[in-house]
């Protein structure tokens, strides 16, 4: 038996991140952690279950998938020898089911087993026959066990069905043909596009600096004529392969300004302390049109998110106005700056870039 109540919850593969944080946000005193097996999460609460299953039903998530309360472990083996170890544990650990109202056992089994969902599901049931038999109802039971089987380990429950919580996938959009971005960043710079209404020149240029792997890269080259992308590490190569992607394998601070050209657009997503990754946009200034478009995240370093957006936003504005910021829902690890250049720069900065 646990000593605190825990919950099983699930995420879609690949985003137990930002499952785990949104839980995280949700319930604060919580110890989260993700499963060895992909898209499961276990969370050891520090409160009462009821009050933690009301803060997740009111809490907005996007990845959280199913929260089910369990309240016992046991770790078995693949054979059928199994099932009876189960059933024991079951009778042992869980509160029978109220034998007037309707139940089911409700079974997930992950991993390669000697015996089915189904064998798992009767054989458990069987723990709960002596105290009267609660009608089955497979569609729409009051009570439900849960058995959530990750290979050699199974955690049951006794739950109320309203206390296995469903929520809605809003993150997990289905993409048209084409529009899969390369990486979870590519939503990033999409979203920062929607948020602030930017126009991109269809004609333009666009420097995107700490470009690697190339999800902004990707994304503006569908939107632009030609993109410039800087980073010491590998571009995809999907994305290095594009024809009007030119992949300058350099560190920002490295760039010859003398010999970049003018361009529409400039991006910035280097992970970079944030006064630091401003002063190189603002010595980059020259690069861009007066009146062009900059969009960089400012990323936080450290918890003190408040200070790291003013310093940021002081160092921008010498050479850029109108600067606005945004938290993206993609990441609570940074926010988004968007701003236009100046037409007149701080002398500094345009006899740095040779102009
Ligand atoms: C968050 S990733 C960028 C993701 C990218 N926007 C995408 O869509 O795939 C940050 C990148 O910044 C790069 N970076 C860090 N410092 C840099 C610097 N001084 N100059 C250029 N790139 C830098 C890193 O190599 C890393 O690839």
């Amino acid at each position: 038996m646990f000593d605190h109540p825990v919950l099983l919850v699930t995420c879609p593969r690949g985003w137990e991140a930002e499952a785990r944080h949104e839980l995280r946000r949700a319930l604060p005193e919580a110890h989260v952690e993700s499963l060895y097996i992909g898209g499961n999460i276990m969370v050891l609460l520090a409160g009462p279950l009821q009050e933690a299953l009301d803060a997740l039903h009111e809490a907005s998530t996007s990845v959280v998938a199913h929260v089910t309360p369990v309240a016992f472990r046991l770790q078995i083996g693949r054979g059928r020898e199994w099932l009876d170890a189960m059933r024991e544990a079951a009778r042992l650990y869980l509160t029978p089911p109220d034998p007037e109202r309707s139940f089911m056992v409700a079974v997930d089994r992950r991993g390669t087993h000697q015996f089915t969902s189904e064998d798992a599901a009767l054989a458990i049931a069987d723990a709960f026959v002596d105290g009267g038999k609660p009608p089955v109802d497979l569609s729409s039971p009051e009570q439900v066990l849960s058995v959530e089987i990750y290979q050699d380990v199974v955690f049951m429950g006794m739950n109320e069905a309203r206390d296995l919580l469903r929520k809605e996938l809003r993150r997990m959009r289905r993409w048209a043909p084409g529009e899969r971005p390369i990486n979870r960043a590519a939503l990033k710079l999409r979203e920062a596009i929607e948020e602030f209404g930017l126009v991109l020149p269809p004609g333009g240029r666009a420097l995107d600096l700490g470009a690697a792997p190339g999800g902004w890269t990707a994304e503006l080259a569908g939107r632009m004529a030609e993109v410039v992308a800087v980073d010491s590490a590998d571009l995809e190569e999907r994305v290095a392969a594009l024809p009007n992607v030119t992949h300058l394998r350099l560190r920002t601070e490295e760039l010859d300004p003398e010999k970049m050209g003018r361009f529409d657009l400039l991006v910035n997503d280097m992970n970079m302390e944030p006064v630091q990754s401003a002063e190189l946009l603002c010595e980059l200034a020259p690069l861009l049109r007066p009146g062009g478009l900059a969009v960089m995240t400012i990323k936080f370093v450290t918890c003190h998110r408040r200070r790291h957006m003013v310093e940021a936003s002081t160092a921008l504005e010498r050479c850029y106005e109108d600067v606005r910021i945004s938290a993206m829902p993609h990441n609570a690890k940074e926010t988004t700056a968007v701003m236009r250049r100046r037409a007149a720069l701080p002398e500094a900065e345009d006899s740095a870039a040779g102009r």
